[in-house]
């Protein structure tokens, strides 16, 4: 009998420890017999990697941002996430719908009304778990300041832009509470392990 594949995805303000770990989550997966492509947005296909540096270094119209961000999403799902999940792999990605309702919804200010139209253009599956790393904002811009990274134009938005992206994220908690775990992030590593473990063995185990 064909496996039932999964689709899962994290989100959370930058710095919140989705990259700390998708590894775990991966291994996690693979550990109960099933294959896993590990993928993130923006990017996650060559066009989509493009636009992903577009996005995030040059100025642009938000609208043009948004749409941006959706093409490269339709690519995403059109040629790396529904081949997998047609063929019973499991897909993991480090973002996806939630973040433009987050950070051009929230972060921006664009209508939720135009998100939610674009979202059904796009999306043909919506995840089956989304893991939502839930962190005060000067938590996370402390922990990316310690990496020496080059910060990208959304890393260089003020506490204000994160506080409204946050909250749109916990919005989209609150509105999808079966499919979004909130998690709190500013938890040491190694419960936050666990709790994330944890939540795998009871939603999809
Ligand atoms: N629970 C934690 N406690 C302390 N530091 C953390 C924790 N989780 C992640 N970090 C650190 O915070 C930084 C940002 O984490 P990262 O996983 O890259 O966030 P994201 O991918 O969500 O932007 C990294 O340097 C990481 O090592
Ligand atoms: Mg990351």
């Amino acid at each position: 009998m064909r496996k039932k594949s999964r689709f899962i995805t994290l989100e959370g303000i930058d710095g919140a420890g989705k990259s700390t770990h998708i590894k775990k989550i991966s291994d996690w997966i693979t550990n109960q017999g099933e294959e896993v492509v590990c993928t993130r947005e923006p990017g996650g296909t060559p066009f989509g990697e493009k636009l992903r540096e577009m996005v995030l270094h040059e100025k642009m119209d938000i609208m043009s941002e948004t749409l941006l961000m959706f093409a490269a999403r339709n690519e995403h799902i059109k040629t790396v996430i529904e081949p997998a999940l047609n063929q019973g792999k499991w897909v993991l990605s480090d973002r996806f719908t939630d973040a433009s309702f987050a950070y051009q919804g929230g972060g921006r200010g664009v209508n939720w009304d135009i998100l939610t139209t674009l979202a059904t253009w796009v999306e043909a599956r919506t995840p089956d778990l989304t893991l939502l790393f839930d962190i005060d904002p000067t938590i996370a811009q402390q922990r990316v300041a310690q990496s020496t990274a080059q910060p990208d134009k959304f890393e260089q938005e003020q506490r204000y832009f994160f506080d409204r992206v946050r909250n749109a994220y916990l919005e989209r908690a609150r509105n999808n509470p079966d499919r979004i775990v909130v998690i709190n992030s500013a938890a040491n590593l190694t419960d936050l392990k666990t709790t994330v473990i944890n939540i795998l063995n009871e939603r999809l185990a």
